[in-house]
């Protein structure tokens, strides 16, 4: 078997790893249709259960970290329940939920802290629902989300009259004192759509109108559903804004959001592992079916089009309020090029997959203008440049971007995942260009957002 699934379990210490192993076995050919999306399943949980009634989302992300958002609104009393996919073919990635809503005010106190996990996304968008909730709740994570920070949800929310609390320093855990809120005008320091997704939470709980500036225009699912939902949001350029509903006449006083019957579309930064895959192992060819093809999100696109790659986007439609495509993807031969700033951002989360493709590509890949990344789920700078060192490529660390040197052949190698999903998945994709077996430890980490993840290469493999 050319590609292994944590059949087998390292021991290193007290801890058990699970491990992928990977090992080149020619052209990778067919069709696959992504998980579903992660940014926009959370969202459809957390809309959901402030609507008012049943709301059906069918093709919901079944991983990790959405389940973490699930089960914090099912600890404030909101009815989430599960009706398994018909269309599932690869076992526990997709579902359809349906959520009995019950209002803005309609969350209860929860009764022991709220886990979200390794799901940054989780806590922060908690941090605007419950900046607005009668009640305190608690929030905490696991190792790596306990020492991401949180003073950019925390100053907002702060200004807008919620009290936050933190042991160490804006580290979780947080205690979230919410209450009564008032309207503000942020300017946010980061472009970051988690930030402003809590602010825009937190303005539905507000009388008057709420607005946030950013440096740069961020993922923008949240304010797509919530126009669908009937909330009024207005975006202009970098400046969005939303009018408070708990006080507005139309709304007679009470709180009220649409529910939703929305069909999550695939997920492009899942999809960005074989994206890359079909295009940097000779031979390959793939089809990927039905994923949401946002432009705050398809960076990836762009860059691998300007670094010479072939892919086709074709069925471009509406799905639920969002586009969606299949897209097709052959072997291409990649050259290094510059990627900054706004290109940086569309592609934030496909930063460790764009190494990989830099890695084999000829000539020298630079991205500037992603300090963000060194506070993912990982230091993405640093865990890729230490692993791809690994494999022999030479790499140049840079504050706020990386410096790689194509290569014609990866070295096979012993890799750790840093507990990082994109990590993990990114380096397996190397594996496919190295020579012989390349190990990657800790993978467990990959059920956050891509439970079937080996399967999908696995079945590329066999063509
Ligand atoms: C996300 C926003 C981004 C992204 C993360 C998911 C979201 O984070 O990197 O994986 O669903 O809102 P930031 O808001 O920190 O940029």
């Amino acid at each position: 078997m050319p590609l292994k699934r944590n059949s087998k379990r390292h021991r290193q210490g007290e801890r058990v790893l699970d491990v992928i192993k990977v090992t080149p076995k020619g052209s990778l050919r067919g069709e696959i249709v992504p998980p579903p999306d992660k940014s926009i399943s959370h969202r459809a949980v957390i809309l959901g259960s402030l609507s008012e009634g049943e709301s059906t989302i069918k093709n919901f992300l079944r991983a990790e970290d959405p389940i973490r958002t699930i089960k914090a609104f099912q600890q404030m009393g909101i009815e989430i329940t599960e009706v398994k996919s018909q269309k599932s073919k690869v076992k526990s990635q997709n579902t359809d939920l349906i959520i009995n809503g019950k209002g803005l005010t309609g969350l209860r106190t929860p009764q022991d802290i709220i886990d979200c996990g390794n799901s940054g996304t989780t806590m922060r968008l908690l941090c605007g629902v419950l900046a607005g909730q009668p009640f305190r709740a608690a929030l905490t994570g696991d190792a790596s989300l306990r020492i991401r920070p949180m003073q950019r949800v925390i100053t907002p929310l702060t200004e807008m009259g919620a009290r936050i609390t933190s042991e160490a320093k804006s580290y979780p855990p947080l205690t979230i004192h919410g209450g009564s809120l008032r309207p503000i005008y942020y300017k946010s320091p980061v472009a970051s759509a988690q930030v402003k997704s809590a602010i825009l939470l937190a303005g539905l709980y507000c009388d008057g109108v709420t607005k946030i500036r950013e440096p740069d225009k961020s993922r923008d699912h949240t304010e797509r559903m919530l126009r669908a939902q009937g909330a009024e949001v207005e975006i202009k350029d970098l400046e969005v804004s939303i009018k408070g509903t708990l006080n507005q006449e139309r709304f007679r006083g009470r709180a009220h959001l649409k529910p939703l019957d929305i069909t999550i579309p695939g997920d492009f930064s899942s999809a960005a592992f074989f994206i890359v895959a079909g295009i940097i192992v000779p031979g390959s060819e793939i089809s990927i079916k039905n994923v949401g093809i946002n432009p705050t999100r398809t960076g990836l696109l762009d860059i691998l089009k300007t670094m010479g790659a072939e892919i086709k986007i074709e069925n471009e439609h509406e799905q639920s309020g969002e586009p969606a495509a299949d897209l097709y993807v052959k072997y291409s031969q990649l050259k290094g090029i510059d990627i900054e700033g706004d290109l940086a951002l569309r592609a934030i989360d496909e930063f460790p997959i764009i190494c990989v493709a830099a890695s084999v590509a000829s000539g020298i890949t630079k991205i500037t203008g992603a300090g963000e990344l060194r506070v993912k789920e990982s230091d993405r700078i640093a865990s890729m440049a230490k692993e791809l060192r690994k494999m022999g490529v030479t790499v140049e660390e840079l504050k706020d971007g990386i410096i790689i040197e194509g290569k014609d052949r990866l070295n096979s190698a012993i890799i750790q995942s840093h507990g990082d999903h994109r990590v993990a998945m990114s380096m397996a994709v190397a594996g496919l260009f190295a020579q012989g077996e390349t190990i990657i430890e800790d993978t467990e980490c990959v059920n956050t957002s891509f439970p079937g993840f080996i399967e999908m290469l696995k079945k590329l493999q066999r063509g």
